[in-house]
């Protein structure tokens, strides 16, 4: 078996880029993981990826994986040791770029597996920080969600600075989350750029625009502990107004959402970072597979997931 390490990406469900500004934000992990394999090496720390087909030995230079490198780091530094030879292999089911948090699910299992085979097993608080540092590398300014539910997994309510509360739901038997992947790959630094700048300038309107933010996940809970569907699907949509007004949606993720609500959706919003990426769709079981049907027919890669997966998995 040796050093296999699993974690999953996740959906910002409400308050994504007011979670950069200390605002509430509620994630889900999803059923789509990152797997990372760990192997001793007799001399350098070789990455390899499926996905982008090459490999590199950090313990010469960085160009892709600076990010892992930076994760490495701070696990050996957290045990007074320099970086030791392996060799990790990666691959991911996660699309990447798309919002759902594929840096930070591929940095905690890399980091996790080359751990492993320097013969640790470092608790969830080094693990966290690790996969923060290689956040920063990719992110600029992270929020730190994404690693939060990476790592923990189920659902999370997140707040920059005072830390996460895990929250459990009954679950909405009658209805499914659709994501739907716009293909357009984006920044997430750019987008946290823009947004920042509009929120600075907006001043004391924007400070106001923030306290409804919270306000919109704190009835998205309310909806979510009483089943109710209909009331978060409204709330998706005003939430996804706010972002689209604060300068960080696309022409088409407003087409997919457009489709999905005129084909029966509940609500539908962008998540993650936007300006491309990926939205999510609240259907109910009876409009389901025609507003994916829509989508996919404009050729959209819309899938449905499990929602509140575990977090990091050894072997
Ligand atoms: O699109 P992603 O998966 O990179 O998510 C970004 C989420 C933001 O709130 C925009 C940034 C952050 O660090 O929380």
């Amino acid at each position: 078996m040796g050093c296999a390490w699993s974690a999953p990406a996740k959906v910002i469900v409400f308050g994504e880029h007011w979670v950069v500004h200390g605002g509430l934000a509620l994630a889900a992990a999803i059923g789509l993981r990152a797997r990372a394999y760990g192997s001793p090496s007799e001399s350098g720390l070789w990455v390899f990826s499926q996905l982008y087909r090459i490999g590199e030995n950090l313990m010469e230079s960085c160009s892709r994986f600076c990010n892992l490198l930076a994760g490495f780091r701070l696990v050996a530094s957290s045990y007074g040791r320099s970086l030791w030879p392996a060799r990790i292999r990666i691959e991911s089911d996660i699309p990447v770029g798309a919002g759902l948090g594929s840096s930070a699910a591929t940095a905690l299992a890399a980091v996790a597996a080359y751990a492993c085979v320097g013969g640790l097993e470092p608790g969830y608080d080094v693990l966290w920080r690790a996969a923060f540092e290689a956040e920063k590398v990719v992110h600029g300014n992270p929020s730190g969600v994404d690693n939060t539910v990476a790592l923990y997994g189920g659902f999370i309510l997140y707040r920059r600075g005072s830390g996460f509360k895990r929250v459990e739901f009954r679950g909405m038997r009658d209805t499914r989350l659709l994501i739907v992947d716009s293909g357009v790959s984006r920044s997430t630094r750019i987008a946290v750029e823009r947004f920042t700048v509009r929120l600075e300038r907006l001043g004391r309107l924007g400070r106001r625009l923030l306290e409804t933010a919270d306000g919109i996940v704190e009835e998205a809970l309310a909806a979510l502990s009483r089943g109710d569907s209909v009331r978060l699907g409204e709330l998706m949509d005003v939430a996804h107004g706010l972002l689209n007004a604060m300068g960080v949606s696309h022409p088409v993720l407003e087409e997919i959402v457009w489709i999905a609500r005129r084909e029966g959706a509940l609500g539908a919003k962008l998540t993650g970072a936007g300006m491309g990426g990926t939205a999510i769709v609240l259907v109910d079981l009876e409009h389901a597979s025609r507003v994916k049907k829509a989508l996919e027919l404009r050729g959209f890669r819309v899938y449905e997931v499990e929602l509140g997966v575990p977090g990091l998995q050894g072997p």
